[in-house]
């Protein structure tokens, strides 16, 4: 048993010891376009009797650079020598200069070494330019809320990349590539409209693209509209229409389910008659998403039901009237009296602004405007009385 262990052991040691014999080097690691570097070979027990050295996949005649062998000085160059790039040395290292783009790939170098060790090693050469601007593409120039968005941080020689929202972090779930080129939501949302930007660096430089614009197209899921619903004959009726929605969505207005000219977010008229009364729809569309959605309202012409009042034969009620209208009629002299005093001690003040209340109603629905529409029924007992007096 301790014989077997001893004997692993000696194994385990010995193949240290070979493979620790050589390694080829990168002085500099980094190697730049239009420097050099030193291919070293880090032998520290052995003395090199013949180094060959290759730039290819296979160690073969075909991609061979040279042969030397140092104890004679005797060089053999291979089929890729040239005398201007390479330098050979003692300790069978070779230095490469003026290096370019093509002198990337695979070098491979076969040393035979005293006491008969041989060894067949290889590394990979990889300049480092300085890393010029990135720039961002992305998979589609109008995304959609819900779809797939891929941004690529276009660059060439950068060690690390890196990605930026301007002022905040990420919004929605995002997937990076293995070298951080791509950046991917799959769902995209629209909290993720915003100015992206990628970062590429080497060990010498740091370059960040231009800020790119994400704007997410969404909406819209509802509308609303807002308006009078209660109009007397001869005052404007004016409704407006909004829904949440990007791009900003185009407007269609029905009247009683006949299509009107208005494309604004605004219906208005100025000086309604009782025709008007009836069921208001609009239509918002966003172009992009190609979502759509309604909203209705009912306009309440609402003196038609005031008229009827004077044919009443109910005495309480036109007793009750009448209490009222007198009523009125004191608080208004009583009105206009405050009125001549405040006037009076404030001559300077030409009127008073007063705004009369604004009745706000919305509905929302989704479908055929017919099945959805709201029908607004609120009566307001100041109104009536105002409607009242007038006559
Ligand atoms: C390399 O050197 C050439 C000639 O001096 C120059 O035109 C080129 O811009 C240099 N390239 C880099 C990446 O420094
Ligand atoms: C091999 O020789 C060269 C030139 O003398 C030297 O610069 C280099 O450091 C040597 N490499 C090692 C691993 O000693
Ligand atoms: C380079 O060396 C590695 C491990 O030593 C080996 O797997 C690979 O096949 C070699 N590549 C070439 C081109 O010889
Ligand atoms: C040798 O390298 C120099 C500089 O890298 C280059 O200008 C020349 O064309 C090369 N010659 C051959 C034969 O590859
Ligand atoms: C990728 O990005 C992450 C986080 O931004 C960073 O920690 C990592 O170092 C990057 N990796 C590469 C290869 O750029
Ligand atoms: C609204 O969207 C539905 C599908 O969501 C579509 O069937 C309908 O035609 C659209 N209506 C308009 C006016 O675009
Ligand atoms: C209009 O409003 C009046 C009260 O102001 C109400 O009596 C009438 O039912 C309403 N008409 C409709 C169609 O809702």
């Amino acid at each position: 048993m301790k014989g077997i262990i001893k004997t692993v052991l000696l194994i385990l040691t010995l193949d240290v010891a070979t493979s620790a014999m050589t390694g080829i080097q990168l002085i500099p690691p980094y190697p730049v376009i239009n420097g050099s570097v030193m291919l070293s070979i880090t032998d520290s027990k052995y003395t090199v009797l013949g180094v060959a050295w290759y730039k290819g996949p296979r160690a073969e005649y075909e991609y061979q650079i040279l042969v030397y062998f140092p104890e004679s000085s005797a060089l053999f160059p291979g089929p890729l020598y040239n005398q201007s790039s390479f330098t050979h040395f003692a300790n069978g290292s070779l230095h490469i200069k003026d290096l370019q783009i093509t002198d990337e790939g695979t070098y491979i170098v076969n040393i035979l070494a005293s006491k008969n060790v041989k060894e067949e090693m290889n590394v990979t050469l990889t300049l480092n330019g300085p890393v010029t601007k990135p720039m961002i593409t992305a998979s589609t120039t109008q995304p959609k809320e819900n779809y797939p968005l891929i941004l690529t941080c276009v660059i060439s020689r950068a060690m690390l990349i890196t990605w930026t929202k301007r002022g905040t972090r990420f919004s929605s779930e995002t997937k990076l590539s293995g070298d951080n080129k791509t950046l991917t939501f799959s769902k995209i949302k629209r909290e993720d409209s915003g100015e992206y930007q990628c970062e590429a660096q080497n060990p010498y430089h740091k370059e960040v693209s231009d800020p790119y614009s994400v704007n997410v197209a969404y909406g819209p899921d509802k509308a609303n509209i807002e308006g009078t619903l209660f109009v007397r004959p001869g005052s404007p009726i004016t409704l407006s229409c909004s829904a949440a929605s990007f791009p900003p969505t185009d407007y269609q207005w029905k009247v009683n389910d006949k299509v009107s000219e208005e494309k604004t977010n605004k219906y208005s008229i100025s000086n309604s008659v009782t025709e008007d009364q009836g069921i208001y729809t609009c239509v918002v569309r966003n172009l992009v998403t190609l979502r759509n959605a309604t909203a209705s309202v009912y306009v309440n012409m609402t003196a038609e039901s005031i008229i009827p009042i004077s044919n009443s034969s109910s005495l309480g009620l036109i007793l009750g009237l009448a209490f009222a209208i007198i009523l009125g009629v004191v608080l208004i002299i009583i009105g206009i009296i405050c009125c001549w005093k405040y006037v009076t001690k404030r001559m300077n003040e030409s009127s008073e602004n007063r705004q009369e209340p604004l009745h706000v109603y919305e509905n929302v629905k989704k479908g055929q405007p017919k099945e959805e529409s709201f029908y607004m029924g609120l009566q307001s007992t100041a109104e009536d009385i105002y409607t009242e007096l007038k006559p």
